[in-house]
Parts: structure tokens; sequence; C-alpha cells
């Protein structure tokens, strides 16, 4: 078989390990796969006989339907191992007898009948610990040699963020120039992961875009992902920028992203041991996410954009709380172009890490 450097890589933290060219390319090729798409051509001899282990901690629509779909279409077949009916993967420490089983034993299994294995965990089943979910996938890679998809988990959801870009560029034909502002957005629920918001900035300041964030106080990222963004940014010459400004996010915009996203009191914090250094504050929670209601795209809001500025969201939106009914289906938005985009980002993806022949 022909090899290439995507051949067998996992896609975790896709934003940090994988380069703005191996990026580029993953646009090129989910491009590629869709105007193939579009003019029905066959597709199935691509990843022909794979097989792709798909594992949901958490509910999906987009994401599952995307990767079964998708799989198919090249050809594949897919096997969803439901945690709780099949028997729950869980880290050393979190056993339950006859209910969960090792993560060493469940990859190494899977590791020896499949090609890949594709997983989503954030928020209950990861105890609401910032990080604990993106550690687990990794246990998982630790113990398989086929690539290993992070279809969301607590920090990052790089498979969106590519169906993002490609959206993008579709939209835009480059990324250089463009301003995106990733903003939060109030919603009832006060419980959310940042893995949107966070892979959203990443990838756009990766690609080199003006990127802002736009937050209330108390919505801080992971102040690692802040670093990286700067980083980005001065590698690809374009920018980032943080505001606790609403309005200021949103003036000149060419893309805005408003999506909620929890507060830093929603999430409980470990050292490096595993021991416990901050615990969730729901009621804090709570609190400062009732105090930032007006954070809500109306079409008044829109009014602040660049004249040709779109309107994007991951879905599903909390309509009425996070943005207008008028916005989310008027003109400027582009939401089922990126949920569209999510099947054939999935499929370049799965194309390039599981050796499909294109
Ligand atoms: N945007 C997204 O990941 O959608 P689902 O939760 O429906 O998969």
């Amino acid at each position: 078989m022909r090899t290439n450097k995507f051949l067998g890589k996992d896609w975790i933290d896709a934003e940090l390990d994988f380069t703005k060219e191996e990026w580029e390319t993953l646009i090129e090729v989910g491009l590629e796969l869709k105007k193939r798409h579009a003019m029905n051509q066959d597709q199935t001899e691509i990843l022909k006989g794979k097989t792709l282990f798909t594992m949901f901690f958490n509910q999906s629509l987009r994401t599952r339907s995307t990767f079964a779909a998708g799989i198919q279409q090249l050809g594949g077949f897919h096997v969803d191992l439901e945690p709780g009916k099949t028997y729950t993967p869980a880290r050393e420490g979190f056993d339950i007898p006859y209910k969960t089983e090792r993560i060493a034993d469940v990859s190494r299994m899977l590791n020896r009948v499949g090609d890949a294995i594709a997983i989503r965990m954030y928020g209950p089943p990861a105890y609401w610990i910032y990080g604990f979910a993106n550690s687990t996938i990794k246990e998982f890679a630790q113990y398989a040699e086929i690539p290993i998809i992070n279809m969301e988990c607590d920090k990052y959801h790089p498979t969106q963020a590519l169906a993002d870009l490609i959206t993008i560029k579709e939209k835009f034909g480059t990324f250089k120039g463009i301003n995106l502002t990733m903003s939060w957005a109030y919603s009832g629920s006060i419980e959310k992961p940042r893995a949107v918001p966070q892979s959203v900035v990443l990838a756009a300041a990766k690609m080199g875009m003006n990127v802002t964030l736009a937050h209330p106080k108390g919505f801080e990222l992971d102040p690692e992902v802040i670093a990286a963004c700067e980083k980005f940014s001065a590698e690809t010459d374009g920018s980032f920028r943080i505001t606790n400004d609403f309005d200021e996010g949103f003036k000149g915009a060419h893309i805005v992203y408003p999506k909620s996203w929890g507060s830093v009191y929603c999430f409980n914090y470990t050292d490096k041991t595993g021991k416990t250094v901050k615990k969730q504050d729901l009621e804090k929670a709570e609190k400062v996410n009732n105090e930032n209601k007006n954070w809500r795209t109306t079409k008044k809001q829109m009014e602040l954009v660049d004249k040709h500025g779109i309107y994007m969201h991951c879905l599903p939106a909390d309509r009425g709380q996070e943005v207008d009914d008028d916005v989310i289906d008027g003109e400027r938005s582009v939401v089922i172009d990126e949920a569209e985009n999510r099947l054939h980002a999935h499929k370049a993806i799965m194309a390039m890490i599981m050796g499909g022949r294109l």
C-alpha cells in the first residue's frame, strides 16, 4: 500500500498536532470528495472493507449521522459500540465490576479487529473534570496502533473545526484577511463544554485569519489554548485579540460564530496527580450566565458585521436564547452548509488517516 504522512495518525488534538499545510490538504480533500459526491461518483473503493468503531458517551445528531454515512459512502462499515450496552470503557480507579472494562483491554481488542476508533466524551461521563475526557481518548490511543478520532471531548472538537474551515473556504475562497469572531452566547443550559470555541479559534488562527474572541468575564477559555492562538497568529501573520464587549466583537466581522459554552465555574479542575484543586460551583455558574442574557444574536446585532458578513453555528442552537429565528434562518446564516460539510470533513479525515485509495 502507498503511504503518506497522515496514515495511522490520531485525530485528537488536531489543531495542535497537524500542520497548517496538513489542514490545507484535508480541506482540499474534503472539497474534492464533496464534488465527487455531488456528481454521483462512486467512492466505495476508497476505504473498501474498512471498519470504523464509534463510541458516543454523549448525544449527537450531526457527528453520529455523518460518520456513519461517510464510512458507508467510502465503502467501509461502522459498528456503534454504545457505552452502557457494551461494557463501558473505564480508566483505572473508575471500574465498576461487570459494568465497565479497562480501556487498555477494550482498545487492544478493537485494535486487532478494526481500522479506527472514534470517540465522543465530555461532561457527566467525564465527571465535568476539565481535561478528563481528552486524557481518556488519549488512553485509547496509548493502547491502539489504529487511528483514534476525537468526535468532541472537553477540550477540542476538531472534526467540527475542519467542517467550519471547509465552509469558510467555500464562502470566501481564502483565510487571509478574513475577520472571524468567535463569541460566547447566552443559553439556559449552563453546563456545556468549551470544545467548539477552543477548536474554532485555534483552527482559524492556524490558517492566518484575524481572530477575535468575545466573551463576558467568567467565560475565559483554557490559557494553553490562548497561548497557542497567539503563537499561531504570530507564525501566520494573522491576528488574535480578546474582548469582553459583545458589540465590539461583532463590528466589522466577516464571520460571527456566537455560541454558548460553560463558564469557568462549571468545571472541576484536578492537578497532574488527579487531586481536585477546584470544584464546580453551579450557583456561581448560574449567576454569571444570567447576568449576560443580552449576548443574543438579533437582527440588530447582525447590523454591526461587515455587509457581506455571515453567521455560523455548529448546531444544535438554543433558539430564542443564543440566537433569534430570523438570524439563524436568515440569508446570512450558513449553519446547514456547516452541518453538511461535517460529512465531507469526516470523509477526508478517514480517507487520509485510514489509508484510503483516493
Ligand atoms: N455540532 C455537533 O457536533 O453536532 P452533534 O452534537 O449533533 O453531533
